[in-house]
Formats: structure tokens, sequence, C-alpha cells
């Protein structure tokens, strides 16, 4: 079955020799009776040539049925090509196999979309090449990124083990611990009304590890979180998971810093200047209006709380009154935009509850909103200061609770970047990127979601050490010792030192959290008791190695990088999972359904 050569080797050295390929039938072409077949396979393309006058009519008679992406064998001889027609696009673009046998090895059916063609996948659309996806990997550009994840692993493997890190699985089957983002339950047959639950992350798994005296551990680890899909999102993904034993957060950002230049050299060639520079939650919600800025362009938020304390516009005055804040952003040069375009801003804003959206169009060297008329001299001049307003700008306002003012205006000011994009007024190269270690996060947030009380990252990340005593006075105002690597606007990974004291951990629970005692002992009891047992101070971080493979290989989306990912709905679309399960499964696991149960379709598929 063997072949001599891969589809990328030949070369003009080549010419005489006898080889053989396997392959896929990448196109077929026939001219004036000679059939032209590119060959496939995972490392590249070769011409082969059916000649009649040349070969036994059984042999061409097998060559002319030949469909695309049908598995072949062929052997022939090595040749120069023609003058004048070399493809300078492939790699054996110089040489052509003029073949002697050909051996089909199975015949495909008419493909749902064309391989060879690069639109062609586009066109059909992403639903389409996820329910033919073994189809869809055949293609170069997802070929490419299956490989550069592959590369990347090993790098990261490499660079661990070089540092004296222990790869350790942690279990899948775990315990619920309703604390993060809505879990997956697996039902325990053996005992009725009980469940394990698949892990968020293997954060616990990973703290015990350091009690248990491991000291530095990595794990490129799967992780289930039953959230709303985005481009960036998927209910399974992949972290490069992180854990040592006495260290600061320095140390943490030096191994990261360095594992993120290894990774960067090994998959792009670049090196990637360290250390990255830092900013701090507050800075970076009061200048990007986000905990994630993309710091490659400017379009910075301004604050203009104190001059419009005493204004007689009401929405401004009344927010400040209320201890909110008056934040603005100049979208340069954008005073053009359509009343679309506007609209959608203000929907940014009504999204997170606000009344509207206050906006300022300068054009004709005048200030166009209704809202003018309430601005004294003093207020317009620190708005041209601060907002460096020109001719043709747009400036945009948000009044109210100040972390809500800051992330409308982060969100209009990414629209307003993609506007320019758009416009040919703001380019980002490719190949730009912009490192940020986000930092001094406070320990707990206000939720939204959930509407209560939570932590910013996850209850086992410590306070900022002078900190401690506001925990039981004032424990809104303590900072975590956690910190976010961003690139680009992209939350690459997050971590924090740790919390290794029983009685520091018992009261984040109970004072900032609001977790009370029986329910913290019930779900955490096993980590506060381990602690109890010589537990080092300790710390670490997880990145998605999903998201880090999609920067490296400049897609939007997750799934581009993913061999089999989920819909947005959260199904397989080849595999047509999640599958209806049958009553006796049910009666197994000790399971009745409050719903009617929806019969198969005939074809064996769900019909929802
Ligand atoms: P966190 O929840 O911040 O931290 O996750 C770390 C990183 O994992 C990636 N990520 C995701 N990628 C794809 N799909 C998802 N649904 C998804 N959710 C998260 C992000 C994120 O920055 N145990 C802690 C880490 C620690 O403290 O050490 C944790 O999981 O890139
Ligand atoms: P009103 O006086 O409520 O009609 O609002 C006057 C202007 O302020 C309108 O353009 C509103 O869209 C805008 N506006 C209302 N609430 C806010 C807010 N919280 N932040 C910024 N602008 C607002």
């Amino acid at each position: 079955m063997k072949r001599t050569h891969h589809c990328n080797e030949l070369r003009p050295e080549h010419v005489g020799q006898t080889v053989t390929l396997c392959g896929w039938v990448h196109s077929r072409r026939d001219l004036g009776g000679v059939i032209f077949v590119d060959v496939r396979d995972r490392e590249g393309r070769t011409q082969v040539v059916f000649d009649p006058s040349d070969l036994p009519a059984a042999v061409f008679h097998r060559a002319e049925t030949l469909r695309s992406e049908s598995v072949v064998r062929v052997t022939g001889g090595v040749r120069r090509r023609p003058e004048g027609t070399d493809n300078p696009k492939i790699a054996t673009g110089q040489v052509e196999v003029l073949a002697r046998e050909l051996e089909v090895l199975n015949l495909a059916d008419p493909l749902p979309f064309q391989i060879d063609e690069p639109e062609a996948a586009a066109r059909v659309g992403e639903e389409i090449r996820l329910k033919y996806r073994y189809l869809d990997l055949r293609r170069p550009e997802m070929l490419r990124n299956l490989r550069l994840r592959s590369r990347v692993a090993a790098a990261v493997r490499r660079y661990f083990d070089d540092l004296g890190f222990l790869e350790v699985e942690t279990p899948i089957l775990f315990k619920s611990t309703p604390e993060g983002a809505r879990e997956f339950l697996v039902p325990n047959r053996r005992e009725p009304g009980t469940a394990y639950a698949l892990p968020q992350s293997p954060q616990q798994f990973k703290q015990i590890l350091m009690v248990a005296g491991i000291e530095r551990y990595y794990q490129l680890a799967r992780c289930f979180r039953d959230e709303d899909q985005r481009a960036d999102r998927q209910l399974e993904f992949t972290q490069i998971d992180v854990e040592m034993s006495f260290v600061d957060r320095e140390d943490i950002y030096a191994v990261i810093e360095g594992l993120l230049q290894r990774v960067w050299q090994v998959a792009l060639g670049r090196d990637i200047p360290t250390p990255f520079p830092r900013l701090r939650f507050e800075e970076a919600l009061n200048r990007f209006g986000t905990d994630k800025p993309d710091t490659r362009f400017g379009l910075e938020l301004a604050d203009f709380t104190d001059e419009f304390r005493h204004s007689p516009f009401k929405v401004f005055s009344g927010a400040v009154a209320a201890g909110g804040v008056v934040k603005a952003l100049n979208a340069k040069g954008l005073a053009g935009a359509t009343q679309g375009q506007i609209q959608a801003m203000t929907d940014i804003a009504y999204g997170f509850g606000a009344k509207g959206l206050a906006f300022i169009k300068v054009e004709g060297g005048e200030w166009k909103s209704p809202i003018v008329k309430f601005f004294g001299e003093a207020e317009k001049a620190a708005l041209t200061a601060k907002l460096g307003i020109e001719e043709g700008d747009l400036i945009l306002f948000a009044a109210g609770e100040w972390q809500t003012s800051c992330e409308i205006l982060g969100k209009i000011r990414l629209y307003a970047a993609d506007l320019l994009k758009q416009q040919g007024r703001l380019n980002l190269p490719a190949d730009r990127f912009d490192f940020r270690w986000v930092v001094d996060f406070p320990l707990g947030s206000f939720d939204r979601e959930q509407n209560r009380w939570s932590s910013s990252h996850h209850p086992f990340t410590a306070p900022v050490v002078e900190d401690i005593p506001l925990l039981t006075t004032d424990p809104k105002r303590v900072r975590g010792q956690h910190y976010d690597v961003v690139v680009n606007g992209v939350e690459l990974g997050g971590g924090s030192i740790r919390i290794h004291q029983p009685d520091v951990q018992k009261t984040v629970f109970e004072e900032v959290l609001q977790i009370p005692p029986d329910i913290a002992r019930a779900r955490f009891g096993y980590l506060l008791e381990a602690f109890r047992y010589g537990a080092p101070p300790h710390g670490g971080i997880a990145l998605g190695f999903d998201r880090l493979i999609a920067i490296l290989c400049g897609t939007p989306s997750i799934r581009d990088v993913i061999a089999f990912p989920k819909t947005a709905k959260g199904t397989c679309l080849m595999t047509e999972s999640p599958g209806l399960i049958e009553p006796w499964q049910l009666r197994e696991l000790h399971l009745e359904l409050r719903v009617p149960r929806r019969e198969p379709a005939p074809d064996g598929a769900a019909k929802s």
C-alpha cells in the first residue's frame, strides 16, 4: 500500500524516477483527450497526467470515471512539465507524473461542496461545512489551522517540561459547584438524585495538587461551560492551565510572558516584546470602557463628572448627584454617521439599561445637538480640550453609574472603530499584537445577570494583602490579586494568587460572597479541610487555548480552530448530538421527563 513520496515532494531532480502517490483527487481536467488529475494528500499536490496513447485502455477508463475527492493510488514516471506550463502556486509545480497505473481505492459520491474552490466553502455557509466537517477539514486553510494548533500544543508542553512543570490530568467527572457559569450535569444511576458535573476548569484540583506538593503543574485541560455561545466561546474548550507554589504575581507574569514569546516564535516566527505593560482595572475602564481593552487605537473615554456637577442639563447633573459619572467619547471624524448607525449606538446604551445616548455632531463649524443649549462656555471649553474636538467629530455621552457608563462607551468605542475600519480610516496591521496585563480587579463585583454580589474571578482569589482588614469592614472595596492577559481586545487568559489560609477563605465565602456557612461547607469543605494540612502559598492562570490559536491564525471565530465545534445552538451537526434518549435510559438514571418526549424522525434525526 506504500507511497514512495508525499504530494509536496517531487522536484526536477526526481525526473526519470518511478514514484507512487496516494491521496485524493483534488481536481480533474480533460484537455484534448488527455486527463490531468491533481492528487492531494495532507502535505500538498502533484499533477498526474493520463495520456491515452501511453496507457492500457482499462487504466485510462478508470481515470475518466474519477470523481473529485475519490481516493487513489497512482504510479508513474516523473517528468519535467512542458515549457510554459509550470505552476508556481504549488511546490511541485515544475514537474508532473505520467501515470502508468491507477488504483481507485474508494470512489467518492458527488460532493456537497467543492474542496478545490476556495470560495465554495464560504458560499455554502458554516452549517453545511459543519455537517460535512470531514470535507471541510480537507481544505488547506482548515488543515493549516489544525497543524498550527498541534505545533503550538507541542511547543507549550516542551516549554513547561523544560521549566520542571508536571502535566497532571484531572477528572472530567467532577461535582457540582454552581458558582461560575452554568454546569453540565451527568446523572448518576448508582444513587438516584445525585449527579456529577463536568468541570468548568480544573481550578480546585490544581489547587489541591499544590497542597499535594506538586509545586509546578500544567495541563492542556478540557473545560465545560453551559453558556451562551459566541464566536469566542464554546460549550467545551481547552485551557492551558497552570498552577505554581511559592510564587507571587510577578513570577506568574514572567512564566506566561516567556510562554507567549515561545509560542509567537514557533507559530509566526515573531519576537514579541516583554514585559507586557500593566493596566489597572480602574484605568482600563476609565480609558477604554472595558477590562479587555483593544489598545491598538485611541478613541479613549474622558471624564466630565466635575464639569457637569452643576449643569442645568438634569440628565447629567442628576446622574452626578446620584453618585454617578459623566463620561464622553470622541468618535473622531464620524459626524457623518447615519441615522441607523446612531440608532445602533443608542441601542448599545439601552442594552445596559440607560435611558438614552446624548450625542453632538460637529458639522459646519457648529455643535449640532438638542443638549448643547444647556452647555456653558466653560463646559464647551473643557470638552474641546479633553476630547480634542474638531470639525467632523461625533461626541457621545454616558451618564450614570460609573462602571455601566464606562462599559456603554467601551462598546460604542469598538463600534466606532469598526465604522472607521470599514471606511478605511483606521488600519490595524494583521501582525500587530498589543499585550497587556490587566491588574487590581475588585475581589467581588455585582453580577447583573445573576443579580447578586459574586467573585470578579472566582472565590479562591486572594485579596491584596493590604486590603485584608477591609474584608470584614468594607468588603466591596477589597482588591483581588487577580490578573488577566489581554491581546488586541481579546481576553486570552486570567488567573490569580490564591487564598491558602482556611480562615481567609472562610471569610471570603461568608463576608464577601455572602455564601451561608453550611453551603460553603457542603460545596468546598474538602478544600477548606485540605488547607488545614499544610497548603503552600500558590497561584496560577489559565489561557484559552482555542482563543490563542484563533489569534495566531488570524480568524475571528474559535470554531475555525476546533476540529469538531458546536454550533451557536450547542449542537454538533455532523453527529446530530445532543440526541434523544430512550425511555429505558431514563429509567436506568431514575429520571422522568416533565414534557412529552419527542419522537425520533423516520431518518433517525430528532426533529425540533
Ligand atoms: P477563566 O474562567 O477566566 O479562568 O478562563 C480562563 C480562559 O479560558 C478561556 N475561556 C473560554 N474559551 C472558550 N470558550 C469558553 N466558553 C471560555 N471560557 C473561558 C478564556 C479565559 O480567559 N480557573 C480559572 C483560571 C485560574 O484562575 O487559574 C479560569 O478558568 O480565554
Ligand atoms: P431626556 O431629557 O430624557 O429627553 O434626554 C435628553 C438626551 O439625553 C437624549 O438625547 C437622551 O438620549 C440622552 N440621555 C438620557 N439618559 C442618558 C444617559 N444616562 N447618558 C447619556 N445620555 C442620556
